[in-house]
């Protein structure tokens, strides 16, 4: 009888197994939304195989190493396109699982939080919020300027955001997000300058994480407004074909609804206060397209404002009288001052504290009534005329 022939092998360890499996997830882009099972050595084939899962611990497919060269046997795992297929049913099945009668009318007050937009999201209730409008902090790609080390690190951080905002959302409900492509510009005259479709990427967290693509609105600044970025005037100068660079005078506004089974009808149809509805009517004159020519905001005490007239159209159009309206990065408190005005309820989220500064003291202007109270989390309420406030 010979002598069986050992067989060595580069993996041997179920925690060297994952390593490769992550590894191999990073380059097809899933591994932010994949989970492991599991591995298991298959020594008849000399394999590993690693199984893949959603985030409700389904079974997606699997990875498979050969545990002799640790390389992925591409031919036995399971393709990207299927893996993608079944993580956007996923999130399909999971909304229409739910069977709501009638819109639900939250309790929540007003609320101004100071903290990490995504600790505060965790602690607010499921399904509490009517519409969230944002705009998010801007990914910059010099390490001296940027909080996240890379780009990747930035859009995990909004999957968590949008993941989290889903989870408050009520049925069906909007989420617009105000954002545009970043210019990185050149760091020398031998360099190019980059700019990255930001938006674009957006999406597809969008809808990985349940909600339906609903439109894309266009806000158009006028002319002089996109001079400061620089682009365009070496063409302006020259005029060579292929150095075109349009400035850019818009951002977007990409417009979700969190996936339900419900018809927009069904919202306005079961609404519980039929007066809401009535006083929510938009009178005539509205936008008709998906421009929206709107001037810019400058605020000298915060960098990235957006203008109370895009945030008040957003909450006309996308919310009734008394609903909740979520900005996670509240800034200077636009959102809540568009709110408020327009007799929604708020929910503003801030971290750094100088900006909450700036809403403590606009707040004061916003003309609350007795009646509108204002939850503060994590920060001392300031005084405020009319007003009673929770802590
Ligand atoms: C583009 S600005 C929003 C400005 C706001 N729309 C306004 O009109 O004032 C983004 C804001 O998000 C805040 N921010 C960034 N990361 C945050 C986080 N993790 N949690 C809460 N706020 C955050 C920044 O401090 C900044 O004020």
């Amino acid at each position: 009888m010979g002598r069986k022939k050992e067989i060595l092998y580069r993996i041997t360890k179920v925690s060297d197994a994952k390593k490769v499996a992550t590894e191999y997830l990073k380059q097809i882009e899933l591994e932010s939304v994949v989970k492991f099972g599991l591995p298991e050595i298959d020594d008849r084939y000399h394999i590993w195989r690693v199984p893949l899962l959603n985030a409700n611990k389904e079974r997606l497919g699997e990875v498979v190493i050969d545990a002799k060269t640790s390389f992925i046997v591409e031919k036995k795992t399971t393709a990207k396109e299927i893996l993608e297929k079944k993580l956007l049913g996923r999130n399909k099945k999971k909304s229409t699982r739910k069977k709501s009668t009638i819109p639900k009318i939250s309790n929540l007050n007003n609320t101004i939080g100071f903290g990490d937009c995504i600790e505060l999201l965790q602690q607010t209730p499921k399904e509490s919020v009517d519409l969230v409008f944002t705009s998010p902090p801007y990914y910059n790609a010099r390490p001296e300027y940027s909080e996240y080390h890379s780009y990747e690190e930035y859009l995990m951080f909004i999957r968590k955001v949008i993941r989290e905002s889903n989870r408050v959302l009520n049925e069906g409900r909007f989420f617009v997000m105000n954002i545009s492509p970043v210019l990185l510009r050149r760091t020398s005259r031998n360099t190019a300058s980059k700019r990255i479709a930001v938006p674009f990427d957006f999406h597809r967290l969008f809808i990985e994480e349940g909600f339906d693509f609903i439109d894309d609105i266009h806000w158009v600044k006028p002319e002089g407004a996109g001079w400061a970025t620089g682009r365009g005037r070496r063409f302006s100068a020259d005029r060579n074909p292929l150095q075109y660079k349009p400035v850019p005078v818009t951002e977007y506004l990409l417009v979700y609804r969190k996936q339900t089974d419900k018809l927009i009808d069904w919202h306005i149809r079961k609404h519980p206060d039929k007066e809401l509805v009535q006083q929510s009517k938009i009178q005539d004159g509205y936008q008709v397209t998906n421009l929206w020519k709107i001037h810019p905001s400058y605020n000298k005490n915060h960098p990235a404002v957006f203008p109370v007239e895009l945030a008040k159209r957003v909450i006309e159009y996308y919310s009734f009288v008394n609903d909740v309206v979520l900005d996670p990065f509240g800034g200077s408190g636009t959102t809540g001052k568009g709110a408020s005005e327009l007799k929604r309820r708020f929910v503003l989220f801030e971290k750094e504290e100088k900006y909450l500064d700036l809403i403590k003291k606009d707040i004061k202007k916003w003309n609350l009534q007795e009646s509108e109270i204002v939850n503060w989390i994590n920060t001392e309420a300031p005084e405020l005329p009319n007003q009673k406030t929770l802590f």
